[in-house]
């Protein structure tokens, strides 16, 4: 069995690394979606599965506003070293991954390895949370461009609950 990966004591460290609003649109509620944008892509593209999902916790967590921060991908990295060996475990390739992921998330590339570029679609397409609808030129994956995944996140994001 998998061990999990998002256990309290990592919850624990979240909470208490990030410093905006916990239900704000780069919170919780954000970081939930994109794990499951994430992992819902990881079965078409082949992504490492601890990588995307750890992305998707941390990615945001040392943003020190909810708009301009170019560096917080940079810190999310640095954020990550600290807590690898404690309090998540990772190869020395998930560990580069995560890091190359978490540092570039916000730079608008489309271009990387398959499971950098399945953390960077799993967060565009949570855009719809701040009314910008994801368009494919700036995905990175066959599968996040397909028309009805797009779609059903988009809807997610949203707040739609009957999108699955
Ligand atoms: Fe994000």
């Amino acid at each position: 069995m998998t061990p999990r990966l998002v256990t309290p004591l990592l919850v624990t460290c979240l909470r208490q690394r990030f410093s905006l609003r916990w239900h704000g649109i780069h919170g919780a509620s954000h970081w939930a979606r994109v794990r499951w944008n994430g992992l819902a892509l990881s079965e078409r593209t082949g992504a490492n599965r601890t990588v995307v999902e750890l992305f998707a916790m941390v990615h945001d967590v040392c943003r020190d506003n909810d708009s301009h921060d170019p560096l917080h991908g940079a810190r999310a990295a640095q954020f990550l070293q600290e807590l690898r060996g404690s309090v998540i475990s990772l190869s020395d390739t998930e560990a580069k991954l995560l890091a190359y992921a978490c540092t570039h998330h916000s730079d608008g590339h489309t271009e990387a390895d398959v499971t950098v570029q399945t953390c960077w679609d799993a967060d565009r397409l949570d855009l719809g949370r701040v009314g910008i609808r994801p368009q494919p030129r700036y995905l990175c994956t066959a599968a996040a461009k397909q028309a009805d995944f797009l779609e059903h996140a988009f809807q997610r994001s949203r707040g739609r609950r009957n999108a699955s």
